[in-house]
């Protein structure tokens, strides 16, 4: 599995999203990955799948210290001492003394930062995590967790789409050394399979439609993808894109398909106006 260089971090470039998926297909779909050749998985306090994650990696034969894991704290939950219970809560769900990577689920305004990213450091110092991370988090706040954090953040992970213009989180993640990961990578598998740009690549390489989205994502510097599936051959489909290229003309096609108001994820405790 092609890997991602993130200060200090090897992180795989195609990982599996489990938003929504749940008890035995959980585990059954996080076994089946590792057995495929994931060797990344992106879970969350939120997504209620903790357990079935761990199970699933218990039931596998591939080794822990072969798989990336990612976990994330909610962001209701980003008072220190909130912090530190949701990391230990995450680990004894999922039944592991470290995650790979532990992130800040969304940014709180009403929380200041500075103790969220002290706290963020001490799960590291702890060992309970072996990197700390960000998600969704815009320039501004990223520019401020990073000079916050003694140790290097390596991702923010956000929504990002051909249909969402990214340039700018994109460009402030590597000047900083960090990954981008990329959420909601295929648009939910809405209309955007069905885009023209799409579909005649896809066609031209004999590839499929979500293959192309996903090698679009994972051939710009430091982008790391994690699409979901619940179907056991789409977890191949998407994680062989390893073996064609995209040309300089069809990457810009795809990024050509931008247009506003495309973003997903908009909660009302979101950056919103914040937003770049
Ligand atoms: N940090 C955050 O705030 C945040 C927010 C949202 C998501 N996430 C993470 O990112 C992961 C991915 O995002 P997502 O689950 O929202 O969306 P996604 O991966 O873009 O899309 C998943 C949908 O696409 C379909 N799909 C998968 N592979 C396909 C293919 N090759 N061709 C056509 N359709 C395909 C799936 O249907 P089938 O099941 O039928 O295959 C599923 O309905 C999540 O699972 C979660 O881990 C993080």
């Amino acid at each position: 599995m092609h890997e991602v260089a993130a200060n200090g971090a090897r992180i795989p470039a195609i990982g599996l999203g489990t938003w929504t998926l749940k008890d035995d297909q959980c585990s059954d779909l996080v076994s089946h990955a590792l057995a495929v050749g994931y060797r990344h998985v992106d879970t969350a306090k939120m997504y209620d799948n903790e357990a079935a994650v761990g199970a699933g990696i218990k039931a596998s034969s591939v080794p822990r210290d072969d798989i990336f894991l990612t976990t994330k704290v909610w962001w209701t939950d980003l008072a220190p001492a909130d912090l530190e219970r949701s990391t230990e809560g995450s680990l004894k769900r999922l039944g592991l003394d470290h995650v790979d990577l532990l992130l800040i689920h969304w940014p709180n305004a009403r929380i200041p930062l500075e103790g969220t990213i002290k706290a963020l450091n001490r799960m590291r110092e702890r060992g309970l995590t072996r990197h700390i991370g960000v998600a969704n988090f815009p320039t501004r706040l990223l520019g401020e967790a990073i000079a916050l954090s003694d140790a290097p953040l390596v991702a923010n992970q956000v929504e990002y789409h051909p249909y969402l213009d990214q340039t700018k989180v994109h460009a402030a993640c590597r000047a900083a050394g960090m990954a981008m990961v990329s959420y909601c990578p295929l648009y939910r598998g809405g209309g955007l399979l069905e885009e023209e740009a799409i579909r005649s690549a896809a066609s031209r390489l004999g590839k499929t439609p979500g293959q192309v989205v996903l090698r679009w994502h994972v051939q710009q510097e430091g982008v790391v993808a994690i699409p979901r599936t619940t179907r056991k051959e789409r977890l191949v489909e998407n994680a062989a894109i390893f073996d064609f290229q995209l040309s300089d003309a069809e990457m810009t096609e795809i990024n050509a398909l931008t247009k506003a108001n495309s973003r997903i994820c908009e909660h009302d405790f979101s950056p919103g106006e914040g937003w770049d």
